[in-house]
């Protein structure tokens, strides 16, 4: 293989073959292929895209790049849910115990924040002693006993993904419709699921801001899924505030918790129950009737226990990751609040600590906005549009500033 050759072709709008794909993910992993090429290939392609033949070739050489999970015979159907990330979105967490009670096995793997938007990671972290890494063994255990476990990538999953990502992070191609469909989907399908719903997110806050962009990503997600045996259910849906009331680590856990108690948000309670009823095929009244029995909230306390969590904390979680300095931000004037930009949100939380500016850096898990309205609320002048929980005066402050110009009120 003449690797300028291929990077040529693909330069020039040519086609790549399956063989080819293959050798040279082969080749990156194993560190034959340096960066630099991989990097002008990378190019390459989000410059002339890929056909859906070599999309699907690049998804299975980078899920084949590392182990790809075998489940035991005759155990019930996995699921797994991905959102492509919003401003407040801790769907996961509320979802994952649900599906575990209706008797299907969640061997959900997660990520941490990226860019603005935050990471389940991160979040289940901010309750003390929970433990992200679950190695093969007891996940399996896991699964036979309580059917769930939240986990992050294991460094024998998808390790092409690991590599080529860092590069593209670098290297100003994250936003390639193929590229992002093969390092999406070859992750999923090493799950071997069964199922899968994705969340494709549009708007203010989302990483496509039009609904043409988030169905171009969403079909080519679920064809790869489709195509490769699990079945792929799509859901398009909004992003331009935040969903729920809170955006920060800590605080979105409480929120999950009062919505796992049946105290929930309702839109993060529609969307969740939609998407749990997209991915099982049952009505959504069915896991409703887990958060009101409060079955769902006892699942959710014995995945926090297997994973060495401190389940008693996780009702004061406000008290123990309390921020410094909390303040509201009031309305300037009376009115209806007609807009609350989720981007705008995601970045101040970012630059509260909530999130990450460099991938070393560490996250304030007591950082973020609570009680913050919905569009179509009225609002008094002086009422609170949200609440800041900031580390020092400081960060609250340039919050203030930042958030000026994120909402209107007509
Ligand atoms: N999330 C991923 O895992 N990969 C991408 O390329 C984009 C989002």
């Amino acid at each position: 293989m003449h690797v300028p050759l291929l990077i040529e072709r693909k330069r020039d709008g040519g086609e790549l073959s399956p063989a080819e794909i293959q050798a040279l993910v082969e080749g990156f992993t194993s560190g034959a292929i340096p960066e630099a090429q991989m990097s002008a290939l990378a190019m390459a392609i989000f410059f002339r895209g890929m056909s859906e033949a070599e999309t699907a070739a690049l998804t299975l050489a980078m899920r084949d790049s590392g182990r790809v999970h075998r489940w035991p015979a005759n155990t019930p159907p996995k699921v797994d849910k991905h959102s492509t990330g919003g401003i407040g979105d801790k769907v996961s967490l509320i979802l994952a115990p649900l599906l575990a009670c209706e008797g299907f096995w969640v061997p959900m793997i997660s990520g941490r924040g990226l860019g603005i938007t935050g990471g389940t990671l991160d979040k289940l972290e901010s309750i003390p002693g929970f433990r992200v890494n679950v190695p093969e063994a007891e996940g399996l255990r896991q699964l036979e006993r309580i059917g769930v476990f939240m986990a992050g990538q294991t460094a024998d999953l998808c390790p092409a993904d690991r590599k080529l990502y860092a590069l593209r992070d670098v290297t100003g191609t994250v936003p390639s419709i193929p590229l992002i469909v093969a390092s999406i989907m070859s992750k999923k399908l090493a799950e071997s699921l069964d199922r899968l719903v994705l969340d494709v997110k549009f708007g203010l806050g989302a990483f496509m801001k039009t609904r043409a962009e988030a169905e171009a990503l969403g079909a080519a997600l679920a064809g790869a899924g489709n195509r490769n045996g699990v079945r792929t259910t799509l859901r398009l849906t909004p992003m331009d505030e935040p969903l729920g009331h809170t955006v920060g680590n800590a605080l979105e856990v409480s929120e999950s918790v009062a919505t796992l108690q049946n105290r929930g948000p309702a839109d993060l309670l529609a969307l969740t129950l939609e998407l749990c009823a997209a991915v099982s095929d049952r009505p959504a009244s069915v896991f409703a009737a887990h958060l009101a029995s409060g079955a769902a909230w006892e699942r959710f306390v014995q995945l926090v226990e297997a994973q060495s969590g401190d389940a008693t904390a996780l009702e004061r979680l406000n008290a123990i990751h309390a921020a410094p300095v909390i303040e509201p931000l009031p309305a300037p004037r009376a009115g209806i609040l007609s807009r609350l930009d989720a981007g705008a949100i995601g970045r101040a939380s970012v630059q509260l600590g909530a999130g990450r500016k460099v991938a070393t850096d560490p996250v304030d898990f007591a950082v973020g906005f609570s009680g913050i309205r919905k569009v179509g609320s009225p609002l008094a002048e002086g009422e609170p549009v949200l609440t800041i929980h900031a580390r020092t005066a400081g960060a609250a402050a340039a919050a203030r500033t930042e958030l000026g110009a994120a909402f209107t009120i007509e």
